[in-house]
């Protein structure tokens, strides 16, 4: 069984690993899987890309398609295109795509095109606002895919609702996996290096579009956290290129930091695991860092009117909304103390990956 992975973006190389090690797991060759990854390249900076290769142990790429920064159109495109190829070359049986990034859309229509049978990982996720890229992006592949794998119950319902039960499955969340599997290898380098107390800082990400290209909703965000610099606790903030570039563009790349804001680079996984576990909680538009954030018992706070994991909103978890100054800082105010770490298995068991991989295995038997 030849099995063809398509990753190009950050979140997707912390889910691939999970499905990677999976196989591993089960006997990799062993079991007649034969894997091959693809990287469009969406992303290419050494703490966008290449570090989750190193400390996630995760195979170099077969494949990269070197695709780059620029419109949704042409990203989408440049993967289908290369994908295309890749499937012509080396005719696999089964194709898995991850999330909802360009790289997604463009590997699952590659997939499709070729009459590969295809599976998505992390489907059935909903906001129900078409017009956000990642909701189109999701929405068409589960559509259009064979293989539908949810990390929780309600997405698994969200995918019934709308006429895709058959073959859809609740296998858990690959984050999960990854959270667990190494738990035991973190270390707390950047927390000495840092100066950090425990539980006495905000460790915020920003980097979704919708928050950061338009200035005077950055410009709100950005007055919140120098408010919560001041008035509340510590704020981390490692900065997305994106985000970067956004705040340089209003002028105002070095007033975080002279408000005491430690802003850094991106993060590799295992800094961003020791800041999360250590934090007082979480103030993220990420739905990745959202997730791990409950998996270590931290609140979040959500940037953006929508919560695209609504189930962690209901228990308690979570909380989305507006960004203004006010508002924001009420939300942080009324956030629960870090607990205990989850265990009740909203997002499956921590063995996501291994589900998956005897899935799409029996089903090509
Ligand atoms: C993409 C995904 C988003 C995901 C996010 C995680 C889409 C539509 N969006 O958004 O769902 O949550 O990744 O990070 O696929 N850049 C660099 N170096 C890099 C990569 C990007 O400098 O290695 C800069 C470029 O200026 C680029 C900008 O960041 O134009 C945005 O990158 P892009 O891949 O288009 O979208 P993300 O915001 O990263």
């Amino acid at each position: 069984m030849k099995l063809l992975h398509i990753v190009g973006s950050r979140p997707q190389f912390f889910k691939v690993a999970a499905v990677s090690r999976a196989v591993a797991e089960l006997g990799g060759q062993g079991t007649g899987i034969e894997e091959r990854l693809l990287h469009s390249g969406q992303h290419y900076d050494y703490y966008m890309s290449a570090v989750f290769f190193e400390e996630l142990a995760l195979r170099e790429p077969d494949y990269h398609l070197g695709v780059g920064s620029g419109t949704l159109a042409g990203q989408v495109a440049a993967t289908l295109t290369g994908a295309s190829a890749v499937l012509d070359e080396w005719r696999p049986d089964a194709v898995i795509v991850y999330g909802d990034t360009n790289a997604t859309l463009g590997g699952a229509l590659a997939a499709v095109q070729h009459h590969v049978p295809l599976a998505h990982v992390e489907a059935g996720v909903r906001t129900g606002n078409l017009h956000q890229v990642e909701e189109l992006n999701r929405a068409v592949t589960d559509r259009i895919c064979d293989w539908r794998f949810c990390c929780t119950e309600l997405n698994l319902a969200t995918l019934g609702s709308e006429g895709l039960a058959a073959g859809s499955y609740f296998t858990g969340d690959t984050m999960l996996d990854n959270y667990r599997y190494f738990q035991s290898h973190l270390d707390n380098a950047i927390i000495e290096r840092r100066g950090l107390a425990e539980h006495k800082y905000i460790l915020c990400t920003i980097h979704r579009a919708e928050n950061t290209d338009y200035p005077e909703r950055l410009g709100a965000l950005l007055d919140t956290l120098l408010a919560i610099q001041r008035e509340m606790m510590q704020v981390v903030l490692p900065l997305h290129p994106r985000t970067r570039t956004a705040i340089d563009g209003l002028g105002r790349g070095g007033e975080l930091k002279r408000a005491g804001v430690i802003v850094t680079e991106p993060l590799g996984y295992r800094d961003t695991q020791a800041l999360l576990a250590h934090s007082h909680l979480v103030l993220s538009d990420s739905g990745g860092l959202l997730r791990e954030a409950y998996f270590a018992g931290r609140y979040c706070v959500i940037p953006w009117e929508y919560a695209a994991w609504p189930e962690l909103v209901e228990a308690g978890w979570a909380v989305a909304g507006a960004v203004e100054r006010g508002a924001l800082l009420a939300r942080l105010e009324q956030a629960p103390a870090p607990r205990e770490p989850e265990v009740s298995g909203l997002f499956g068991d921590g063995n996501a990956g291994r589900g998956i991989v005897e899935i799409i295995k029996a089903a090509l038997a």
